[in-house]
């Protein structure tokens, strides 16, 4: 990213931070922020993080390392979370899990060599009653079956947009 382009980025994120009392309680949207503009955390977005917020890369980097939604590595174009908590895990999420893990030819965890998916699993999503539940960048796939996963991953290949832009995101 260009220093424009952070530059672009710390105005964005003073912005939001405007309407908060205490521009650190903004470090939560000023996360999302960073990561639609990179795709994922690198230190250079705690960077920017810190910088608008008035506070260290660390506190930005210790925020985002407790919350699944905030990406330490770079993630792919689609982003597959699969809940494997109790309800999801109950209805077939350990299957569903295990065919995308075949169809896409990569581990839970991984992003594909072309950088067109990231598959991770996660913990409750909040659609316990509808699980198993699937997170599409970030849009729910609710009473999901093993056997939508193919269909769905065609579906994906003929979509031009990804989680990074604009689906989904603050
Ligand atoms: S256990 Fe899967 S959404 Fe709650």
């Amino acid at each position: 990213m260009s220093d424009n382009n952070a530059i672009a980025l710390i105005e964005r994120i003073e912005a939001v931070a405007a309407r908060y009392p205490n521009a650190k309680s903004a470090i939560i949207p000023a996360l999302h922020l960073a990561q639609e503009q990179y795709g994922w955390l690198p230190p250079e977005a705690f960077e920017a993080v810190a910088e608008a917020l008035d506070t260290t890369p660390a506190f930005a980097q210790s925020v985002a390392s407790f919350y699944d939604m905030f990406h330490l590595q770079p993630a792919g174009k689609h982003l597959i979370e699969v809940c494997t908590n109790v309800a999801c895990a109950l209805n077939g999420a350990g299957g569903v899990l295990e065919e995308f893990e075949q169809q896409l030819g990569i581990h839970n965890g991984d992003s594909t060599a072309d950088g067109q998916y990231t598959l991770r699993s996660v913990e409750c999503l909040g659609g316990c009653g509808t699980a198993p539940t699937v997170a599409v960048n970030n849009r729910y796939r609710e009473f999901f079956e093993r056997s939508q996963v193919k269909p769905l991953l065609a579906e994906l290949k003929a979509t031009t947009t990804g989680w990074t832009e604009g689906e989904g995101q603050v």
